[in-house]
């Protein structure tokens, strides 16, 4: 057999989807200024699926600071790896201030947050160690742990009792091979919204030994007191002993970073495989991410206004009636109950008729029968986009409920 016939025959798991119209449901094009409001096929829709939590993407001295950095330095400087010819003053200014930021010893840039977690994971432990991780964690976690040679065990999200039974297998097993143990969870869930539950699970050091990783994408920057993440938000800071999270959010970048004790963070900088082996980030993404630090730092308003904008987001959703989760973060999932076909006939009629765009969540992402429309409030957003997404929500909801969508064929649409 050819190896590439099982590949056009099965396009994989999301893939199959691919018979939804192209460029709609999946790679749709937004057109221009990154904002609230942006062009798809044409049209202005109100837009909430931008990761830009605190609308730095567009902030006119974000750009700036982009743009001069790219005339002074063009996009390639530095070259090489950091190890070879890649370092800058920059780098490590960048690093020095995020330790600061984030109130760990020392950090290291990574070029992206998916390779980085990887790469982490990679490097710390061997055969010998164990790796307890959460059920829902991101997909670079769940290959990172794939890489591992060793037992790795998945606790239920969230679930503490069933981390201890875990964390009581998984101190067993080191005990037998004499290797460590890495419990790995997430600050805050992407899909669900959901805290990790930090607390307690950094209490459970006091019965188990292992160090903890922690990913929190979607914390930095938009909890804690300073935005430092849910570590700060947590009170539980200390007990992370790597703390991880990318430029991909909060900073509307790319770029990545851990931090940590200054020791393995130095390991780190010798041992991870991603960075070595690869280009180091250019400095206007260097110069960039200190320029959205400084902002991060100096405006806490940027996050003022996007938990005003999230708490009316989320308390008008539920007061309405819609089940959002259990959410504690900005990420705002709202579950309907239905199959694929429904939710895109469903998403067609939200984005053509009622001018909104937001991501749909299905199948395999979501279990069978489950339907999450997907919104990620931003600073940028306004109290009047919330009000009218709202009444959006409601009105394509009652059609749901009434079976409007239940049809294999997708809608016409009225354009
Ligand atoms: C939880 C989590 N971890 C890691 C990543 C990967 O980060 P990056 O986009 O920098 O590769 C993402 C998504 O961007 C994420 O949501």
């Amino acid at each position: 057999m050819d190896l590439f016939d099982k590949l056009v025959a099965e396009l994989g798991p999301l893939g199959r989807h691919s018979n939804l119209p192209e460029d709609y449901f999946m790679f749709p094009k937004l057109e221009g200024e990154i904002g609230p409001r942006m062009k798809f096929q044409g049209k202005e829709l109100l837009n909430w699926s931008l990761n830009n939590y605190l609308g730095l993407a567009n902030h006119p001295e974000v750009r700036k600071a982009d743009a001069d950095s790219a005339a002074k330095w063009g996009m390639g400087y530095p070259m090489g790896a950091r190890m070879m010819s890649g370092n800058s003053v920059n780098h490590l200014e960048l690093e020095n201030q995020l330790a600061d930021f984030i109130k760990k010893e020392s950090v290291l840039l990574l070029n992206f947050g998916y390779q980085g977690v990887l790469s982490i994971i990679d490097a710390i432990v061997d055969r010998k160690d164990v790796i307890v991780y959460d059920a829902d964690s991101h997909a670079c976690i769940v290959d990172g742990v794939r890489l591992h040679m060793g037992k790795r065990i998945v606790y239920q999200h969230n679930n503490m009792e069933d981390l201890e039974k875990k964390l009581q297998r998984a101190t067993k097993l080191a005990n037998e091979t004499g290797g460590g143990i890495l419990v790995i969870t997430e600050g805050v869930f992407g899909m669900s919204g959901n805290l990790g539950k930090l607390k307690e699970v950094v209490e459970l050091k006091k019965k188990f030994q292992f160090r903890l990783f922690v990913d929190d994408a979607h914390g930095f920057g938009t909890m804690g007191e300073t935005g430092a993440g849910t570590g700060e938000a947590l009170g539980v800071q200390d007990g992370i002993d790597l703390y991880f999270s990318t430029f991909a959010k909060s900073m509307a970048s790319i770029g990545a970073f851990v931090g940590g004790d200054a020791t393995v963070i130095k390991f780190l900088k010798y041992s991870l495989r991603s960075q070595i082996f690869a280009k180091s980030l250019p400095m206007p993404l260097v110069v960039g991410a200190l320029k959205r630090l400084e902002l991060l730092r100096t405006q806490p308003e940027l996050k003022d206004n996007l938990w005003k904008i999230v708490n009316a987001l989320q308390n008008g959703l539920k007061e309405v009636g819609f089940n959002i989760g259990t959410t504690q973060s900005p990420v705002t999932p709202v579950f309907f109950e239905g199959g694929v076909g429904e939710a895109a006939n469903m998403a067609m009629d939200v984005r053509e008729n009622f001018n909104i765009f937001c991501s749909v969540v299905i199948y395999p992402v979501v279990p069978k029968g489950m339907i999450i429309l997907r919104l990620i409030p931003t600073s940028v957003h306004t109290l009047e986009d919330v009000k009218q997404t709202i009444e959006v929500f409601s009105k394509v909801k009652t059609k749901l409920d009434s079976g409007v969508y239940k049809r294999e064929e997708i809608i016409e649409l009225n354009s």
